[in-house]
């Protein structure tokens, strides 16, 4: 039996747009949440076909059938990259709650990529693992797994990295900063499934005017943002991932149809966040995914106002932390 995990991500220049094997229309960069972690185990099975069942743990998984699919779609095509021929049994679970809204495809597709490669490393010999291009050390073999990732589930591609990731084209890079080490917070503004995946979301919002210039502003915003994150300007780096989430959300209030994930608690929450900012010229870099719910990002140093965000939302929302 396989087992392996892969950490999700949270992006603070967004991937929104994608041509065919999602490749992005704009580069991104991502921060790794160890606290938000998949499981996957692989085993051998008799079925007649590969299968997946939720793994026992605390927070068992639900996948629809079409996310079951896609998810053994993917596993099929890393079987015949890997050269795999027999028939298996995933498992996977997460380490948070599947119904808390914070579920995504990164963590899930990375780890089925690693638990993928690690296999075929335990069942072929090792000219035979070489010759289709891997060493079979992880970390001399990352970015060419992160290609592969990335051809499963987009964001996927940045979850191979352990902090943070930059993913340009093909494949995610490690990026290091100054801020090495940050802790996270997701305010979860509604639990429910959200009626837009994030990979329709990429097909439509070709329709918005904005999408013009979205490549340049993205380009732009990523350079900046690399810039204060070297020179620890952090109420810079706030700046560039406010503005950043809202163009994101902008292309899809303006798409044709709009559609949106903004609701009236979102906004609660980002209006508590920018009264925090003024109030004290200091607080989280603040951003949003496809989804109704509020990501924060503190430096080490902000343990305290890491609690005063507890403080602020626990009586009215589910919070999940890296710190918790
Ligand atoms: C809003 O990676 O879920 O989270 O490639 O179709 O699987 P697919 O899309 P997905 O898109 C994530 C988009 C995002 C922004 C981001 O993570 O960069």
């Amino acid at each position: 039996m396989i087992k392996e995990t892969a950490p999700s991500n949270i992006a603070l220049i967004k991937y929104m747009g994608k041509e065919a094997n999602n490749i992005p229309s704009n580069p991104s960069l991502s921060y790794s949440l160890p606290h938000l972690l998949t499981t996957v185990e692989i085993s051998k099975t008799d079925a007649s076909e590969d299968q997946w069942a939720a793994l026992e743990s605390e927070y068992a998984i639900e996948l629809s059938e079409k996310g079951k699919a896609r998810y053994l779609k993917f596993f099929k095509k890393l079987k015949d990259q890997f050269g795999l021929s027999s028939n298996y049994l995933i498992q996977s679970a997460n380490n948070f709650p599947s119904d808390a809204g914070l579920a995504s495809s990164a963590s899930s597709f990375a780890a089925l990529t690693k638990a993928t490669y690690n296999l075929a490393k335990s069942e072929l010999d090792t000219e035979a693992f070489q010759a289709l291009g891997f060493t079979g050390e992880f970390i001399t073999d990352r970015e060419k797994l992160s290609a592969l990732s990335r051809t499963g589930s987009g964001s996927s591609c940045r979850s191979l990295f352990d902090t943070w990731s930059e993913w340009q084209t093909d494949f995610a890079v490690e990026e290091s900063f100054s801020y090495s080490k940050l802790l996270h917070l997701a305010i979860i503004a509604e639990e429910d499934k959200k009626e837009v995946s994030s990979s329709d979301a990429h097909i439509k919002v070709k329709s918005s005017l904005l999408m013009e210039g979205r490549t340049a502003r993205a380009n732009k915003r990523l350079a900046d943002l690399k810039n204060a994150l070297n020179e620890k300007s952090w109420e810079a780096a706030f700046e560039i991932c406010w503005a950043e989430f809202w163009d994101m959300h902008a292309l899809f209030e303006t798409s044709e149809p709009s559609f949106g994930y903004m609701t009236a608690d979102s906004l609660m929450v980002l209006n508590e966040c920018r009264s925090y900012w003024k109030a004290n010229q200091d607080g989280p870099l603040v951003t949003m995914d496809a989804g109704p719910n509020v990501h924060l990002l503190f430096r080490e140093d902000q343990k305290s106002c890491y609690e005063d965000f507890i403080k602020i939302f626990e009586n009215k929302f589910k919070i999940w932390g890296s710190e918790s």
